[in-house]
């Protein structure tokens, strides 16, 4: 990655009498930033923001979010042409290289992940190590993190040859891995990619065809999925992908780096909040409930809130939720589920909220998990896989933001600093004297 940060102005910062003068670089699109690398060593002071809602971790050019007007541009393509127009293997490729390929591009990247879609065979022994009733995302944790013990001849991040053949596996692997993990948890026997299928079709097929019979993967479904696997591909620094870099900082391997993006992704703040989300819709039940959950979401001595609603950037609508609330009713029109109950209560819960103070005033808005878990359930997927979902379309995100990290010049290992608050220098104190 060639850095391009342009100086635009300079931002005087003085604290305890020393004054530093610091760079202010201007973006293509969104907030220019200081740059306070000299900070510490011209004033003694560190910069203090936990969650980094005002911190810039790094240079990147491949995810831009607007929160306020509710924008999100991949390689500066705006989502929902991309998940109108394109498809998963297109967008992949888009993230991993910059821009949209040509046809011989588009073919010859299809070709390369269609060859890595299976996995070592001994892989499969990770899985019976587990209960059956393990959660499909700690089996994922556990598979992936195993997966540079399988490939060690493309872990040396310094081989750029090594680094391609590790994202192409890695992106090819993930829908295998995961139809395994769902397989597992329903005891029925893996199936094998087919080289013959689209990358969603695939793994929708691992997913639900059994060695009895034939299965013919409905296209409406099939594209319904693949959409929501670009709306889910990347999105910035999140807590997830910012995992994943630091792990990458430190030189760790790709396959480790992925299943640290994993564990974070699983949090319901986070990527656990497709399944939270329609957790939360079953447990309100019905419309007439609806007023006493959002009463709960307003109080602040309950810790309940509405999953699905709130982000960190948007502050308007997550342009992905527009997008998933039309794939949502493509989805249940085409398998006929006219009167879906959950989806009444959604739409009216999203009604109620979009209307209470309380949620205008904090910029609440349905976010991408609102309607995933809805979609995701008619698709035929248990509440449990939506995670998987999100993690299997997120390493796309995550490795095209790996690669970058690993590329850019003004990367090091990260390691941020703290305000200590705790007890000032004292002597040890022998037992017999406390
Ligand atoms: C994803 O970062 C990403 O990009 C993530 C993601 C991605 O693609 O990677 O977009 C995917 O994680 C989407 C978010 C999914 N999470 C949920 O739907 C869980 C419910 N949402 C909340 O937990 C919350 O909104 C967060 C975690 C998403 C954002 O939290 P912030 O930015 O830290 O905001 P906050 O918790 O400080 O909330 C601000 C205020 C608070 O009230 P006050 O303290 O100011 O009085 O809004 C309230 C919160 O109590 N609030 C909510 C709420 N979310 C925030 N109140 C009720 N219901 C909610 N959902």
């Amino acid at each position: 990655m060639k850095s391009e940060l342009k100086q635009s102005d300079t931002a005087n910062f003085t604290i305890n009498g020393k004054t530093a003068e610091l760079p202010v670089f201007k973006a293509t699109h969104g907030p220019d930033v200081v740059d306070v690398r000299a900070l510490y060593k011209e004033t003694g002071a560190f910069t203090f923001d936990p969650g980094y809602t005002s911190t810039a971790s790094c240079e990147s050019k491949i995810t831009f979010i607007d929160g306020d007007e509710g924008v999100l541009l991949y390689r500066g393509y705006p989502i929902d042409q991309l998940a109108e127009n394109s498809n998963f293997i297109e967008v992949a490729y888009l993230l991993l290289n910059g821009d949209l390929p040509n046809p011989q591009q588009r073919a010859d990247f299809e070709h390369s992940i269609t060859m890595h879609t299976m996995v070592h065979e001994q892989l499969k022994n990770f899985y019976s190590g587990f209960r059956r009733d393990a959660h499909p995302m700690a089996i994922m944790v556990g598979v992936v993190g195993a997966l540079s013990a399988f490939y060690h001849d493309s872990t040396d991040i310094n081989d750029p040859q090594q680094r391609l053949v590790a994202t192409h596996r890695m992106i090819a692997k993930m829908p295998t891995i995961a139809a395994m993990a769902y397989k597992y948890s329903i005891g029925q026997a893996f199936v094998f990619p087919r080289n013959d299928l689209d990358y969603t079709s695939n793994f929708m097929r691992m997913c639900f065809a059994v060695q009895a019979e034939d299965y013919e993967v409905n296209p409406v479904l099939s594209d319904a999925l693949d959409k929501i696997f670009i709306l889910h591909m990347d999105h910035e620094q999140n807590a997830s992908t910012s995992t994943v870099r630091l792990a990458g900082s430190s030189g760790a391997n790709p396959f480790a780096c992925i299943a640290a993006g994993i564990a974070s992704l699983w949090g319901p703040a986070h990527g656990g909040a497709n399944e939270a989300a329609l957790n939360m819709l079953e447990e309100i039940g019905s419309v007439d409930e609806i007023p006493e959950y959002i009463k709960r979401a307003k109080d602040k001595n309950d810790p309940f809130r509405l999953m699905g609603f709130g982000h960190r950037v948007y502050k308007n609508y997550d342009p992905r939720a527009k997008v998933m609330r039309k794939a949502c009713h493509e989805v249940l029109d085409a398998l006929g589920v006219k009167d879906e109950p959950l989806l009444k209560v959604a739409m009216e819960l999203e009604r109620i909220a979009l209307e209470d103070e309380y949620f205008v005033e904090k910029k609440l808005y349905p976010n991408i998990d609102f309607y995933s878990g809805i979609t995701l359930r008619a698709l035929g997927f248990p509440t449990e896989m939506f995670t998987v979902l999100f993690a299997l379309a997120r390493t796309v995100g995550w490795i095209a933001q790996w690669s970058e990290m690993i590329e850019d010049p003004n990367q090091k290992i990260g390691r941020p600093r703290q305000i200590y608050t705790g007890a000032p220098k004292r002597d040890y104190v022998p037992i017999d004297e406390r």
